[in-house]
C-alpha cells in the first residue's frame, strides 16, 4: 500500500542523513521542503521532496493543499496510568503548601498509590486507553510510560501490565520504565533501604521475568531516594537488562546527574537544580539530559538553564511529564511553546528538544523523531497555518488535523 501526502505546504524536519540526537550548535538545524510530497509505503518513509519532482503513482492521495507535516512528537516521559486527579493537592498548594510538605504528609505519591491499588487492573487500562487516545489527538506518535503509582510488588506489576497491555492494542510505539523507587511508603520510612531491598530482591527479578520493562528509574533527590539506593537498584536493573534512565535534581542539587552518566543513563530528567559541575558531567556523555517544562509550570520550579546547556554543546530534549502530581498535561504542542517562551529555544531547538531528541532519551531515534526514509511513518498534518513558528507561537491552541501512525490514518 502507497500513501502519497502531495501539495504540502512545508514538509518540516526532514533529514537526509539521519542523526541519533542533535546537540550544541545543531539544535538550531532544521530542513523543510516546500510545496512537497510525502510518500510512505508499507507504514515506512519511502520518499519526500518537492512536489515539481514527483511523477510515481500511489493507491491512495492525501491533498495537503495550505497545511503543513511535521514528525510526530517523541514524549520520552510520563506517568500516564494513574488511577484519580489530585486537584486537592493543587489547592493545598496554592493556599502554601510545598510539593515537599505534601509529600512528608502522606499526600502526593502515596496518595496516587492508594488509588492505584484500590483499582483493578481493567479499570486502570480503560482510563490510560482513553488517556492515550487523547495524547495520540495532540500530535504525540511515540510515549515512554513509567509505572511508580504501585509502591508494592503485587501494585508494580500490575502497572506494568497494563503497559504492556497498551503496547499491545496501540498504535504508538510504546516503551515502558519501572520505577518501583518512586516514593517511600510510609512502613518504610526511617529504613528506607528496607524499601531498596525490596525493589532490588523482590520487583526487579519479578519485573524482568515478564519482560515487563525496557527501562529502569528512580526518584534520585531530595526527601526521596539517596546516590546510594540509586546506584544499588541501578546496578540491579542493568543486571536484568533494564537501561537506566532517571529523575534527577528537581528539589536540589542531588547528585542525580553524576549517578545516572556513571550508570550509561540514557536521559536523566528534571534538572531544575544543575551547576556547572552537573553540565561538564553531562559533555561527552551518552546521556540525553531532559527537560519537564510542565512540572516546572506547575510547581512554580526555578527553570533549567536549557539555553546554557546547548551553548556548552549539550543536547536537550523536552518531555511532558505528564502524572496526575506535578505535570497534568498530556500536551506535547504545550511543551513545544514552553521550551520558546519561559526557555527561549528557537523554534527550531524546539522542535528537535521535542521529537529527535526525546526519541533519543527512549531509544528510538533510529525509526522516529524526523522525516527520513526508513523511518516509521508517524507524522500530523495540520490545521492551514502560516508558518512552522505559528506551532510554538500558538500556545494553548490543538493545530493538529490528521493524524498517521505506521503509515496509516487513525
Ligand atoms: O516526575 N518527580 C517525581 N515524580 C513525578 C511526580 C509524581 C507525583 O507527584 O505524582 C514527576 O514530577
Ligand atoms: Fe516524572
Amino acid at each position: 500500500m502507497r500513501t502519497l501526502i502531495k501539495n504540502i505546504k512545508e514538509l518540516v524536519q526532514v533529514e537526509r542523513q539521519p542523526k541519533l540526537r542533535a546537540q550544541g550548535k545543531e539544535m538550531a538545524q532544521m530542513e523543510t521542503v516546500k510545496e512537497a510530497y510525502l510518500l510512505v509505503e508499507d507504514g515506512i518513509i519511502r520518499a519526500f521532496g518537492p512536489m515539481s519532482e514527483w511523477n510515481g503513482t500511489a493507491d491512495h492521495e492525501v491533498n495537503a493543499t495550505g497545511r503543513m507535516v511535521f514528525p510526530s512528537f517523541c514524549d520520552s516521559h510520563t506517568h500516564l496510568v494513574y488511577a484519580n486527579s489530585r486537584e486537592l493537592e493543587f489547592v493545598d498548594k496554592i493556599r502554601g503548601l510545598s510539593y515537599e510538605e505534601i509529600a512528608k504528609r502522606g499526600g502526593g505519591i502515596l496518595n496516587s498509590a492508594k488509588a492505584t491499588a484500590a483499582a483493578s487492573e481493567d479499570e486502570l487500562y480503560d482510563i490510560a486507553q482513553q488517556r492515550l487516545e487523547e495524547v495520540m489527538r495532540l500530535g504525540t506518535g511515540a510515549i515512554e510510560i513509567k509505572s511508580g503509582y504501585g509502591l508494592t510488588t503485587e501494585s508494580e506489576l500490575k502497572l506494568l501490565r497494563v503497559i504492556r497491555r497498551l503496547k499491545e492494542n496501540s498504535p504508538l510505539t510504546i516503551k515502558s520504565n519501572f520505577l518501583g523507587a518512586h516514593g517511600i511508603p510510609m512502613e518504610y520510612r526511617g529504613h528506607q533501604e528496607d524499601y531498596v531491598d525490596l525493589v532490588i530482591n523482590e520487583m526487579i527479578p519479578k519485573v524482568a521475568d515478564e519482560g515487563l520493562a525496557n527501562f529502569i528509574d528512580v526518584f534520585c533527590d531530595q526527601g526521596f531516594f539517596t546516590v546510594e539506593d540509586t546506584a544499588r537498584i541501578l546496578e540491579a536493573g542493568i543486571k536484568y537488562g533494564m537501561k537506566p534512565k532517571i529523575h534527577a535534581n528537581e528539589m536540589a542539587v542531588s547528585g542525580g546527574v553524576q549517578v545516572g552518566v556513571k550508570y550509561g543513563a540514557i536521559s536523566v530528567d528534571h534538572l531544575e537544580q544543575m551547576g556547572d559541575t552537573e553540565i561538564e558531567c553531562l559533555k561527552g556523555s551518552e546521556t540525553m539530559p531532559t527537560i519537564l517544562p510542565g512540572c516546572a509550570f506547575f510547581l512554580n520550579l526555578p527553570l533549567s538553564p536549557a539555553r546554557k546547556m546547548i551553548d556548552a554543546g549539550l543536547p536537550v530534549a523536552m518531555a511532558s511529564d505528564y502524572n496526575p502530581g506535578t505535570a497534568p498535561s498530556n500536551n506535547m504542542q504545550l511543551i513545544l511553546s514552553m521550551a520558546c517562551i519561559r526557555y527561549r529555544l528557537t523554534p527550531e531547538e524546539a522542535f528537535n528538544a521535542t521529537t529527535l531528541n526525546t526519541a533519543y532519551a527512549m531509544g528510538v531515534s533510529r525509526e522516529l523523531g524526523s522525516i527520513a526514509v526508513g523511518k516509521k511513518a508517524n507524522f500530523y498534518i495540520t490545521k492551514p497555518i502560516p508558518s512552522y513558528a505559528y506551532m510554538p507561537y500558538s500556545f494553548g491552541e490543538n493545530k493538529v488535523e490528521r493524524i498517521f501512525l505506521n503509515g496509516v490514518e487513525v
